[in-house]
């Protein structure tokens, strides 16, 4: 098998990271995490990568002032030179720009804690809290210029309860985060996600046929 290669690009600690690097000690997953890339020197994931015997890159953007195509050229040069077919952001805090977009169209994907379109940007689980949605999640998607809006990949829900706390929330989907970006990957990986008029198809894929209802009715 043609194993895809993967950099992951984080800002702190990685647990998403730690959960593909996983996935990918499979011999049977279509990818393998090659390399680690923080902006951030001191986040906590790179020592979890490091650990895992897995290269590591630090391009700090404070050393790159305001000058963003910079530290984008730096980060691009590093990818280059690791021969990298797939990016992952996760949980990488810089905005990208349009010209590093698109050099990987439909091949870097992102991971957002809430359910797309709904809650883009910070503070998701507190916004949905105060929106008193009913269900919240995750969603990968790929990466287009505009912040949090590119084609979904896949999704993951949870219920809220009614007297969850912030944090509490935040775990909860964090779980399902950890099992739906190792999926979204293989799919791409495998080559078997298309865009089509700004919409993912996955090829072979079907969906459980389950309703979750939230509330549940105990009566
Ligand atoms: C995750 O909730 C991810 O969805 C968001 O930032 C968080 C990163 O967590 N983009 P981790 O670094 O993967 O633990």
């Amino acid at each position: 098998m043609n194993r895809k290669r993967v950099a992951v690009l984080i800002s702190g600690r990685g647990s998403n990271m730690a959960a593909l690097i996983e996935a990918a000690k499979r011999a049977d997953y279509p990818a393998e995490i090659v390399l680690v890339v923080s902006n951030v020197p001191d986040a906590g994931g790179l020592a979890t990568a490091a650990a895992a015997g897995i290269a590591t890159a630090t391009v700090d953007h404070a050393r790159f002032g305001k000058d963003r195509a910079a530290f984008e050229r730096a980060l691009q040069d590093v990818l280059t030179q690791h021969r990298i077919d797939l990016v992952c952001l996760a949980g990488f805090m810089r905005l990208l720009t349009p010209w590093f977009v698109g050099l990987w169209p439909a091949r870097m994907l992102n991971i957002h804690p809430a359910l797309l379109p709904s809650f883009k940007g910070l503070d998701t689980h507190r916004r949905a809290l105060e929106a008193g949605v009913k269900l919240h999640g995750a969603t990968v998607h790929f990466v287009v210029p505009e912040m949090d809006s590119g084609p979904i990949i896949a999704q993951g829900a949870v219920p809220v309860h009614d007297h969850d706390t912030e944090a509490a929330l935040a775990a909860r989907v964090l779980a399902v985060e950890h099992r739906l970006y190792p999926l979204a990957l293989r799919l791409v990986a495998e080559g078997r996600v298309s865009v089509v008029d700004g919409r993912c198809r996955v090829e072979g894929a079907s969906a459980p046929d389950t309703i979750l209802l939230v509330p549940g009715d105990r009566g």
